[in-house]
Parts: structure tokens; sequence; C-alpha cells
């Protein structure tokens, strides 16, 4: 177990904060974890756990511990005629396994390519891009409860995964289980999802395989979003908000060229992106924090911002948004 004090987690949040953690804990087994759960000094104190920070907003430094699974490795658990299993480690890197997948000729995760983060984390947040979410491959997550010490085994269904959200990211479960691994389950004859975006009309004219898509996604994705090690950014900033199609129609009538996605008899999706950008906030900064220029959903740090300018920034946004449109936003990005 790697124990560091008085840490820089520069190297840990994609938003490029300098910001400092009392104490930096990094368990490489599930026996390190066993043993950080029953340690009565780590309850005494603040904690968090964190996958690569890209999707966190640290405010300050942090006066407690921050945790972090180095578990890795990928094994194959079990393969079939249609389908192969994959027991994957917490502490992955997520598009480094999305590159494996493809690269051995397994379907599901493609359209999720070049997404920072790791696969423990992809599993608390149900992931999702060009029309494709992680849950959707994801079998089991085998995670240890903070409150008992044990191991506990969650079926697909137990993690109750809808956009963007799940069982291990609802207010009452938040914190309380760290994932150690996550089974997926893949496909050998993949079945593509080409109709989100531009990824058809990238595609036109090529052969369509798990590379070609893979390379389209990430094409897709670097020329709208900032590389977190160029530009310090979380990607989406908040999430796409729900509306009752009443308040559509209200909307539609007024903006007739308003995007949306119909999700059932009572909710609509608007993006995000949409809604800031009429409010007149792409390429607007404020201090050392930005909305981005190519794409109105990600906030970057462009200047040396702190934590708390990008929340300031972000908080501002909100309230133009809810002036003029009425909703509000929430924010993806776990504040800290
Ligand atoms: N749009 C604007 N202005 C912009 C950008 C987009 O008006 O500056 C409008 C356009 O109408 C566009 C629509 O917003 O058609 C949707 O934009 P986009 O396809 O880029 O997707 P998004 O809804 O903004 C979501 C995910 C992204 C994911 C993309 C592609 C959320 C919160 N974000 O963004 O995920 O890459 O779809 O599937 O659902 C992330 O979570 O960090 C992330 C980047």
């Amino acid at each position: 177990m790697r124990i560091e004090r008085n840490y820089s987690l520069l190297k840990h949040n994609t938003f490029g904060l300098d910001v400092k953690t009392k104490y930096f804990v990094e368990y490489e087994t599930e026996a390190d974890l066993q043993k950080l759960l029953c340690d009565e000094f780590f309850f005494s104190q603040r904690f968090w756990h964190i996958g690569q920070g890209s999707n966190l907003l640290f405010l300050g430094d942090f006066d407690g511990i921050i945790v972090h699974s180095a578990i890795r490795g990928i094994e194959k658990i079990k393969e079939d005629e249609h389908s192969v299993w994959l027991k994957v480690g917490a502490g992955n890197d997520w598009d480094s396994l999305v590159a494996y997948c493809v690269e051995n000729g397994w379907g599901g995760l493609e359209n999720l390519s070049l997404i920072p983060g790791e696969a423990g984390a992809s599993a608390v947040q149900n992931i999702g891009a060009y029309g494709a979410e992680v849950s959707e491959c994801i079998e089991e997550v085998h995670a240890y409860s903070l409150e008992t010490g044990e191991k506990r085994i969650f079926s697909n269904a137990e993690c109750d995964y809808s956009y963007r959200t799940g069982f291990f990211k609802k207010p009452e479960n938040r914190g309380k289980y760290y994932i150690v691994h996550v089974v997926f389950k893949l496909l050998k004859q993949a079945e593509f999802r080409l109709d989100y975006g531009n990824i058809r009309e990238y595609l036109a004219g090529k052969p369509i395989s798990l590379q070609t898509v893979r390379e389209a996604v990430i094409a897709i994705r670097k020329s709208k979003l900032p590389d977190p090690k160029e530009t310090g950014n979380a990607g989406s900033f908040f999430v796409n908000p729900y509306v009752s199609p009443e308040h559509f129609q209200q909307l539609k009538k007024q903006y007739p060229d308003i995007p949306y996605y119909p999700v059932n008899e009572t909710r609509v999706k608007i993006p995000a992106a949409w809604l800031i950008e009429q409010c007149g906030w792409k390429g607007k900064s404020a201090g050392g924090a930005a909305v981005h220029e190519k794409h109105a959903l990600v906030i970057i740090n462009q200047n040396r911002a702190t934590g708390q300018e990008i929340a300031s920034l972000a908080e501002e946004i909100c309230k133009t948004v809810k002036e003029k449109f009425n909703i509000e936003l929430q924010p993806e990005v776990n504040y800290i």
C-alpha cells in the first residue's frame, strides 16, 4: 500500500488544479483494501475515493485522505459462442481497456473510446457517449462495503443504471462502496451503433469495423473536446437536463430549432450545451476559467484557475440558464 503525506493532486485531477491532500493512499490488492477498511485512523479522518480525477472539482486543499485503487489486471473469466466475460481491475485506465477489447475483436465499448477515467469509475457514473452506455456491457460489479468491510457482488440489475447514474452514485449510497472489479460482457460479433452524432458520416466509404468506429469516435471527440493533458477540463460539466413535454412545447414555440431527445412520455432531454450557448457563454471567460469555444458544455482551466473560480463560473451559468429557460442544470462534476 502506498501512503503519501501532504501530497499534490495535480496529476490526479484533469482540471489541472495544484491542490494538496493531507494523505494519499493507494491500494494494489483486495487484501490491502481490507486492511484499510479495518483501520481506525482511516475512519477518524475525512476521506474520498478517486479514479483518475476526470470528474472532480477540488475547491481547495483536502484535509483528509484521498484513496485510489491500483488494482489492475484484465482476466477473461468465461467465454461462449457469442460472448466473452472480462474481469477488470477498477484501477485500469478506461481507454486502454477499450483499445484492448477492440484489438481482440470484442464489441461493446468502442463508442466509449477516449473517455478519460478508470474502469471502476465507469461503473459508478455509467459513462456514456455516441449512443452507448457502459451499463449495457456490465455484467457484475464487485465492491467492498465501507459499513461492513464485506465484499458484495452486484448484478447489473442491482446497479440500477440509468442516464449517467446508478446505485453507486445515488446520494444514499455515495462513497459507501469501493469497487474492486467490474465484469464486462462483450460480443464476439459486434453490433455497431453509428447513428449518433456524425459517426456514420465520418465512416462514409470506409469499412465498418471495431477499429474504424474507434478511430471515428476518437477523431470526433478530438475535434470538439479539449485534451485534458493540454487544457484542464472534466469533459461535460453538467448533465443534460430533462423537462416535461409541456415545458418542452413552450420552449419549442419560442425556439423552433431547439435540439432535443425524446426519452419517454414524461420526459424530454435537452442538450445543456445548447442552453448554455444560447445564454451567450460559449468562449466566455471569468477569472482563469472559461467556457470552451468549441463546446459549451465544457468548462476549461484557461489560465491557472482555482477550483473556486471554476465553481463560480458554473454557478453563473446555472443562474442564466434558469432565468432564460427555467431549467436547473445539475453538475456532472463532483465538488470536493
Ligand atoms: N450543442 C450546442 N452547442 C455546443 C455543443 C453542442 O448547441 O457548443 C448542441 C448541439 O445541438 C448538439 C447537442 O448540443 O447536437 C449535443 O451535443 P453533443 O453531441 O456534443 O453531446 P452532449 O449532449 O453535449 C453528451 C455527453 C458527452 C458525450 C457526447 C457524445 C453528457 C453530459 N455528455 O454530450 O460526454 O461525449 O454526448 O455522445 O451526456 C462527458 O460526459 O464528459 C462527455 C464528454
